[in-house]
């Protein structure tokens, strides 16, 4: 293995050192995509050929196009998201135990591994609203020191620890901020954080976050960890792609990062929401087109990661849709569709990968298993396209500190920039033409 093969693995790290937050992600996003013009949904779009653009919504969505130098005649589009499973901090944030420790009110952000959490340095981030004298506005904070630990039970108090713990949200996983003394700081922490005085901020969106850095480790450099790795690995992918891939003639490039992705996607900024149908709307309309006819003729990757065969437990995967890590893309199959890759998307995405050179597997749950949701099948209640759904094999999904394959992140790069390069066209049957 030679340095270059990490690049784009020591890439990831700093994306993902970059994003303890979903709208610290798509800060960072808007940041790698230099050149890209930013555009408000408040406003009236005029889009010119050839050029980049990027819009947000909620700060902590975004979507991004390259438009064709040519005629508007689909789109190609990858779809990611930009949050993980934590733990939000609730109002009032403070519980002081008999005067002696200060603990954090928190609750559950979606379905995380809980004991992840546990006996290692965690921090705070999110957003806070400040009123100024012009009204009020957003920043971003990251108190960005260790300040949080949630500890475990010792053993000798709990001997049946190692025999299958549960594990009470509202109670074993309050992380500790301090002695007794540190009563009334959370407020002050976070307003310095946000360089405002503590009675001006009006609203706020805070979570914890793992502070064990990532790293690439392994023999061979073989494997990469960190917090997040579901899904900041595929916006990364798809962030680099956007970026490398040429100004296509006569489709868009679009990116979409949405939000809320681990709670069902139901908000105003999440795959389930009219984000995406809009903007796709707006693009059309400025190039005089019919959204209808532009969405027969398009694609869709849905971009998720995918569980690697479990070394201590290969009897959990699929025996035969079982991928492994630094295999390359997987494609990801259910019958009920909660996948939405079928015949058609599956062909047109080997033809493209094949062409690139990007080898492929195939991941299906154990007939038995339910498996998780992602992104795609809801989104294609809004925009209805022909979609597959994707991802990078992992470990130890929805943990606080998740495990991949450092050499696939080129391989996504690699096959996420060939989807946008690719001149092929689509039709509502699901023909497809080299063009
Ligand atoms: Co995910």
């Amino acid at each position: 293995m030679t340095v270059s093969d990490l690049t784009e693995a020591d890439g990831l790290l700093r994306f993902l050192k970059a994003s303890p937050t979903a709208f610290h992600a798509a800060a960072a996003v808007c940041r790698e995509l230099e050149g890209f013009e930013p555009l408000n949904e408040c406003d009236p779009w005029r889009l010119r050929p050839g050029h980049r653009y990027l819009v947000t919504r909620n700060r902590s969505s975004v979507i991004a196009f390259t438009m064709p130098s040519d005629t508007l005649r689909s789109f190609r589009l990858i779809a990611a998201h930009s949050d993980s499973p934590t733990f939000r901090i609730k109002e009032n944030a403070e519980l002081v135990l008999r005067d002696r420790y200060v603990r954090l009110n928190t609750e559950r952000y979606g379905g995380q591994i809980l004991s992840t959490w546990f006996d290692r340095p965690l921090s705070v981030a999110g957003r806070v609203l400040v009123r100024t004298a012009g009204g009020l506005t957003t920043r971003l904070v990251d108190l960005d020191r260790d300040v949080c630990v949630i500890p475990s039970v010792a053993i000798h108090m709990n001997r049946a620890v190692n025999d299958g713990v549960k594990l009470n949200p509202a109670v074993d996983t309050l992380p500790l901020w301090g002695s007794g003394s540190a009563a009334g700081s959370f407020r002050g922490a976070v307003a310095d954080a946000a360089q405002a005085a503590p009675e001006d901020i009006l609203g706020s969106d805070l979570y914890l976050y793992n502070r064990v850095p990532g790293c690439v480790w392994g023999i061979n450099s073989e494997y990469i960890s960190a917090g997040r790795l579901d899904d900041l690995e595929c916006v990364y992918g798809g962030v680099r792609a956007l970026r490398e891939a040429a100004v296509p003639a006569y489709h868009a490039d679009v990116l979409a990062v949405f939000d809320n992705e681990e709670v069902g996607s139901t908000t105003r900024q999440g795959a389930d929401s009219g984000f995406l149908e809009a903007v796709l709307t707006r693009i059309a309309a400025s190039c005089g087109a019919d959204t209808g006819c532009l969405l027969a003729g398009s694609l869709m990757l849905s971009a998720d990661n995918a569980h690697a065969i479990h070394p201590n437990h290969p009897e959990l995967s699929d025996q035969q849709n079982a991928p492994l890590m630094n295999g390359g893309i997987v494609i990801k199959h259910s019958a009920n569709q909660k996948y939405t890759t079928d015949g058609v998307s599956e062909a047109v995405f080997r033809h493209i990968c094949g062409e690139a050179g990007v080898p492929l597997q195939t991941f299906a749950n154990r007939s038995d298993l339910a498996g998780g949701s992602t992104l795609g099948n809801l989104s294609a209640r809004h925009v209805s396209v022909s979609t597959l759904d994707i991802g990078l094999a992992q470990l130890a999904m929805h943990s606080s500190w998740e495990t991949a394959g450092a050499l696939d992140v080129p391989l996504l790069v690699r096959g996420m920039t060939a989807w946008y390069d690719a001149p092929v066209t689509v039709t509502g049957d699901g023909e497809m033409m080299l063009c």
